[in-house]
């Protein structure tokens, strides 16, 4: 049997990790060599790293990333062109330098959406112009909808660019990235917590009313920061089944499977602690993954790609996470199938079989 990741899911859909530039040599790069054949970027091609100042534009990080994915012959997801997250203050400062939230003059509001929606333009446009012949998937918008049942926002996040330009900042993106990356840019809106019912509801109201006017949309690319026990299985398989309804792909964007609830409690401090845990966590982890990629194989026609958001366990956001919450500010996750030392973890197994 195939032991490599990819060469496993061939027939089925792309294996991915999200990475940073210094993890493109050494051993994290022999197992992304070995075992992915799509790559991302964990940050270095957010907007802030991309264009700190208005109109300068740096590519030298991400370049790296789209090296490394020619060199090997690897697919890349760019992630991610507009965010309320990891974006510079300028996009939001009118010409006075003046927030334009507090804008109150109406002529004025209407000048400054508009300079807004310019920026959008210029960042989209040069961005997929520069990438348009590398790049196989793009993150064109990422977490626009609210979590909770927001009727005065129409279910959208209420973020500064929902604030200025209601759903445009939207539509102007998808359809410069259409302009500038050609009919075969495929094109998605990214979000987490997709397979929950009342947030799955708002991005699915979005995205069918942005296609009923033409909104250039491929897919919805699913996070999937996902833990042991939560989201059940038939709430993602509905997830996925509403989006293909439309006519759209399915990616799994952000994979990860968290040794913790919410919050986490990050009561394990080393990966040795995890691994003596009395309650084989491990275990539990490779039975939830044994679920999900038994689901994504079922379901591999609506499903065209799934990317894990890192490599290993030496490398996780959800550190951080953990913590962050922790009573005594320590706490380690291990949420991918390889360990801290790139070795086999049972999850890994559990996919493989
Ligand atoms: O680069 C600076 C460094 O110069 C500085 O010394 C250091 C001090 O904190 O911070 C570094 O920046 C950090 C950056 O990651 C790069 O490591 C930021 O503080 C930190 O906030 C940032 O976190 C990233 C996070 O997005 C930001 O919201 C995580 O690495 C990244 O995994 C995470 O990814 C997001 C996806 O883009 C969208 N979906 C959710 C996912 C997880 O939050």
């Amino acid at each position: 049997a195939p032991v490599e990741l990819d060469e496993r899911y061939d027939d089925s859909f792309n294996i991915g990790a999200a990475v940073e530039p210094y993890q493109l040599k050494g051993k994290s790069a022999q197992v992304l060599k070995k075992h992915y054949n799509s790559i991302v970027a964990e940050n270095v091609m957010k907007p802030i790293n991309i264009q700190p100042e208005e109109g300068k534009f740096n590519f030298e990080e991400a370049d790296k990333i789209v090296k490394f994915a020619e060199e090997n012959d690897m697919d890349l997801r760019f992630h991610t062109l507009i965010w309320h997250s990891q974006v510079p203050d300028w996009f939001f400062l009118d010409k006075e330098g003046k927030p334009m939230v507090d804008e109150t003059d109406p002529e004025k509001r209407e000048e400054n959406k508009q300079l807004l929606l310019e920026r959008v333009r210029t960042h989209v446009k040069t961005v997929v112009t520069r990438y348009k012949d590398v790049v196989d998937s793009w993150d064109v918008v990422n977490e626009a909808v609210a979590d909770v049942a927001s009727p005065e926002t129409d279910g959208l996040r209420d973020s500064t660019w929902y604030q200025l330009t209601g759903t445009d900042y939207i539509k102007v993106a998808f359809e410069t990235a259409r302009e500038y990356g050609g009919e075969d840019a495929n094109l998605y809106i990214n979000d987490y917590n997709t397979e929950v019912s009342q947030k799955r509801e708002n991005l699915y109201n979005l995205v069918k009313g942005l296609l009923a006017e033409g909104v250039p949309i491929d897919g919805v690319g699913h996070q999937a920061h996902v833990q042991i026990g939560w989201p059940s299985i038939d709430d993602i398989r509905t997830s996925f089944e509403m989006f293909s309804s439309l006519g759209l792909d399915n990616q799994v964007t952000e994979l990860d499977v968290s040794l913790y609830g919410w919050p986490p409690s990050g009561k394990y401090n080393t990966y040795e602690e995890i691994v003596n845990s009395e309650e084989n966590i491990l275990e539990a982890q490779a039975d939830r993954y044994d679920q999900l990629f038994n689901l994504y194989e079922e379901l591999d026609a609506d499903i065209s790609s799934v990317t894990f958001w890192g490599i290993a366990d030496n490398h996780t956001w959800l550190d951080d996470r953990a913590t962050q919450y922790s009573d005594d500010g320590l706490g380690k996750d291990a949420p991918f199938v390889f360990d801290p030392n790139y070795k086999l973890k049972p999850a890994y197994w559990a996919i493989i079989d």
